[in-house]
């Protein structure tokens, strides 16, 4: 809270509010309107809220008008650049970097929690070969609330670590399972000797004929994908993890709420929406056409990959992912001409009025598909992909909601549909 306020004067009541500035570390000051129903009879309406504050946080701070993003303090370029998502998860979780020894003793404790009961494979083989992966981590994180009922106490600490632990630990087995019920593949078990990213390629890809060597490009890249999805303050996916939070449900039915949430292609199903639409552009000179279908009104397509709610002059994370995509396929030895599709593409619409005037900018799905893709991650797993590096953003944030203070969430609503009338008989209905 500020010495500062903001006075409100209703003309017709001529009553008059003083409402309190809240001020953060950082960012936009914030009015305080709690008051403003009790005192002044008035509601807020904000569709998409996009003017509202719903809770304070320490995780992550964005200032989308200079294009920054911080985790806990620091700099996305520093944290992709130096940093791997164990640490990252562990700084996303505690609020610090760790030291050598908390970091090894925090990456065992998610190695060993890697395994699922092996009742989640049979579940996994109930779904139709080609369900969407995304629908059976929504499914399969859900049932996991029935396999661990002995720790769902939410307002216990250890519980909610533990929680928070194994939905970090098994999200990229449940994703890699998916993938193998697809295709027809027996099992991988996770391998304790390996790394986060280098385990989830090991169960994507290893099959039991054959040895399989890990690329370790593949797997620094994955790594640093995984980094930049890590959390992004309060997106619409973990807006959803704290909204289910708030009713006091369990961790699991929370995360896989936001899993629901990431995959519309508004939000993280942006990445798998962003190839198809490369796919079906096919070719640079049909680049204007597409353009001018993004700015047709009357047309629904959208380019994909750009525009954001919060960033409003670049995304960060997708100047990360613009280079290292130039990078990893160099690295790899391909040549993708997506890659030439897409950089056209953002040439075309950056020039663009339409688009220079909306201040939409290629975001961090623009060009990491084009790197899953560079990896032999197919498509439909674009969108798992995220949900993975996102679990430590939904889980530290579940858990900061949850060792504080909270109210349920219950936004309200402006009625615009019939005043009261009398219910009327069926037989005596026109
Ligand atoms: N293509 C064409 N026009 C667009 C686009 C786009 N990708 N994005 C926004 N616009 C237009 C929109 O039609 C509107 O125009 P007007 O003012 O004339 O009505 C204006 O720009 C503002 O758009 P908005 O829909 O009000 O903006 P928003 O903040 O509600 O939506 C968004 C943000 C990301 C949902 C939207 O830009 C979009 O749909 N982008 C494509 C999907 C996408 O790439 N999503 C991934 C987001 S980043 C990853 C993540 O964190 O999830």
């Amino acid at each position: 809270m500020t010495n500062r306020t903001v006075t409100l004067t209703d003309p017709q009541s001529e009553k008059t509010l003083e409402l309190p500035v809240v001020a953060g570390s950082e960012g936009d000051p914030t009015i305080d309107i709690t008051r403003l129903n009790p005192e002044l009879g008035y509601f807020t309406y904000d569709p998409g809220y996009g003017t509202t504050a719903n809770c304070k946080s320490d995780i992550t701070f964005i200032d989308g008008a200079s294009g920054i993003l911080r985790y806990r303090g620091y700099p996305i370029e520093q944290l992709a650049e130096r940093s791997s998502f164990m640490e990252i998860t562990f700084l996303l979780l505690y609020g610090e970097l760790p030291t050598a020894s908390q970091l090894r003793d925090f990456q065992r404790d998610i190695t060993y929690h890697t395994m699922v009961h092996e009742k989640v494979n049979s579940f996994i083989s109930g779904f139709h070969y080609d369900a969407h992966p995304m629908a059976i981590l929504s499914g399969v994180i859900a049932s996991m609330a029935g396999f661990y009922q002995q720790n769902l106490d939410v307002n216990n600490p250890e519980h909610r670590e533990l929680a928070a632990k194994r939905l970090i630990a098994k999200m990229p087995t449940v994703a890699a399972a998916a993938y193998r019920h697809y295709m027809g593949w027996p099992s991988a078990y996770p391998r304790n000797s390996l790394n986060y990213a280098e385990n989830f390629l090991h169960m994507m890809f290893s099959v039991p004929a054959e040895a399989y060597e890990i690329n370790p490009i593949a797997a620094k890249a994955l790594d640093m994908l995984l980094i930049l999805h890590a959390d992004h303050e309060q997106n619409a996916s973990t807006s959803t993890v704290r909204l289910v939070g708030s009713t006091g449900a369990n961790p699991y039915a929370c995360v896989a709420a936001g899993i629901a949430a990431l995959w519309g292609p508004a939000h993280g199903g942006a990445n798998e929406a962003v190839l198809r639409m490369l796919h079906q552009i096919g070719d640079v000179s049909r680049v204007g056409e597409f353009i001018k279908r993004a700015k047709d009104k009357n047309d629904p397509f959208r380019l994909m990959g750009f525009g954001h709610r919060v960033y409003k002059n670049f995304d960060p994370r997708a100047t990360i992912t613009r280079k290292a995509c130039h990078e990893v396929l160099a690295d790899l030895g391909q040549n993708d001409p997506l890659l030439d599709l897409a950089m056209k593409l953002e040439k075309i619409a950056l020039e663009d009025d339409y688009f220079v005037q909306r201040k939409l900018y290629p975001n961090v799905d623009f060009y990491s598909g084009i790197i899953y893709k560079a990896l032999g991650i197919p498509t439909t797993m674009f969108t798992p992909m995220f949900a993975i590096g996102r679990t430590v953003g939904w889980v530290a944030q579940w858990m900061e909601q949850s060792a504080s203070p909270h109210r349920i969430g219950r936004p309200r609503q402006i009625y615009t549909g019939h005043g009261e009338r009398d219910y009327i008989e069926i037989d005596k209905r026109d």
